[in-house]
């Protein structure tokens, strides 16, 4: 390995090489450091052909090519929850395990779907730069009219951690819950949420507001393409903090141009970080630079449970959270 790209700690550098492509918080640093010698972020692909553990983010393409070039990776420690830029089938064929970070960004993620949700119904981006550019001479009795929430249906598709999260949140808007899930929820769950599960086209057609939590799968891959978005109700919003290659972008932004769709709150991308031209010019949709998990503590527990994990592995125990 180049030592010009090793990080070392203490007197751990006999260890094995675990390579990083993110800094990591001294924390985890500090844990890593007791079972072995971090390498990178900078140069972490050159610490490779050495490395027993990586650590790495969802715009890390864990392929076959790049597991060719580590023969001795014992986990990969990927440390966001989705998992769809990582070969899980050709890391299990190798023997290497495969971990993620849930629960710990759940309520962050949440937060941000009823963020954006709320400024795609109440129009804020829309609102905030007519002030800024000048035009607010005073309040309006039919300025910046959006819609309320309250008494309307909130749709689920992919009611697991987030899904359920953003789903206890909605009683205190006063919606109404459905969701759409290949899994129905225990009984209990169902009641306490009180969510009702439907079809896919009653989602469709029921759900004033749709938002997404489903993993990409090729199952989930645009799953909402032009004719599930043509058979949403009319000045429906559709909210995307799951992936971006669920919705068809170009589809969308005509729903969006033409209807059905109102407007749409997006924190995910078909081919990220490309947004599409045709939502770019759209005034009825937010678009935020996938920042679902962007608060302070969730990312520093996500690093540290990625941390954790190789910590367990390398000392010859189970994996906190498994894929
Ligand atoms: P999770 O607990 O695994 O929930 C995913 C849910 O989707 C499960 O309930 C699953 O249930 C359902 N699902 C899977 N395939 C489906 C299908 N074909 N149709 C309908 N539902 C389906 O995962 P999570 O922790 O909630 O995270 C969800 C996703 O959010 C992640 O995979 C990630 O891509 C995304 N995410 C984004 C951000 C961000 O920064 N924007 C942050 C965190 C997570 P069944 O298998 O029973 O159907
Ligand atoms: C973020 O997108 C995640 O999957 O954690």
């Amino acid at each position: 390995m180049n030592g010009d790209l090793t990080r070392r700690h203490g007197d751990t550098e006999r260890g094995p090489v675990i390579a990083t492509s993110f800094p990591l918080p001294d924390e985890a640093l500090g844990l890593l450091g007791e079972v072995g010698t971090v390498a990178g972020p900078h140069g972490w692909r050159d610490a490779l052909g050495e490395a027993a553990a990586l650590l790495c983010l969802l715009t890390d393409t864990v392929d076959a090519a790049l597991l060719e070039s580590a023969p001795r990776l014992r986990i990969v420690a990927n440390a966001v929850v989705g998992f769809n830029h990582v070969d899980v089938a050709a890391c299990r064929a190798r023997g290497i395990v495969v971990t993620n970070t849930p629960d710990v960004l759940t309520a962050a993620t949440a937060e941000l779907a009823w963020a954006l949700l709320l400024a795609a119904v109440r129009r804020l981006p829309q609102a905030e730069r007519s002030l800024r550019a000048g035009e607010f001479h005073g309040w309006g009795f039919w300025d910046y009219l959006g819609d309320g929430l309250e008494g309307r249906t909130l749709g689920i598709y992919g009611m697991g951690r987030i899904g359920r999260a953003v789903a206890r949140r909605a009683g205190g808007f006063g919606m109404r819950v459905i969701y759409h899930s290949r899994t129905p929820l225990p009984a209990d769950e169902e009641r306490a949420l009180d969510a009702e599960r439907v079809s896919f086209g009653d989602l469709l057609a029921r759900g004033d507001v749709i938002s997404l939590h489903a993993p990409l799968t090729p199952e989930t891959r645009h799953a909402f393409g032009r004719d599930a978005l043509a058979r949403m109700r009319p000045g429906s919003v559709l909210v995307n903090t799951a992936r971006g290659p669920l919705v068809d972008e170009a589809a969308l932004a005509d729903a969006l141009r033409d209807g059905p769709l109102a407007a749409a709150g997006l924190d995910v991308y078909e081919h990220e970080p490309a947004v599409h031209p045709g939502l770019l010019e759209l005034p009825n949709v937010v678009l935020l630079p996938h920042i679902g998990s962007a608060t302070r503590g969730t990312r520093t527990a996500m690093a540290m449970l990625a941390a954790r994990n190789v910590h367990a592995v390398l000392s010859g125990h189970p994996p906190l959270t498994p894929i």
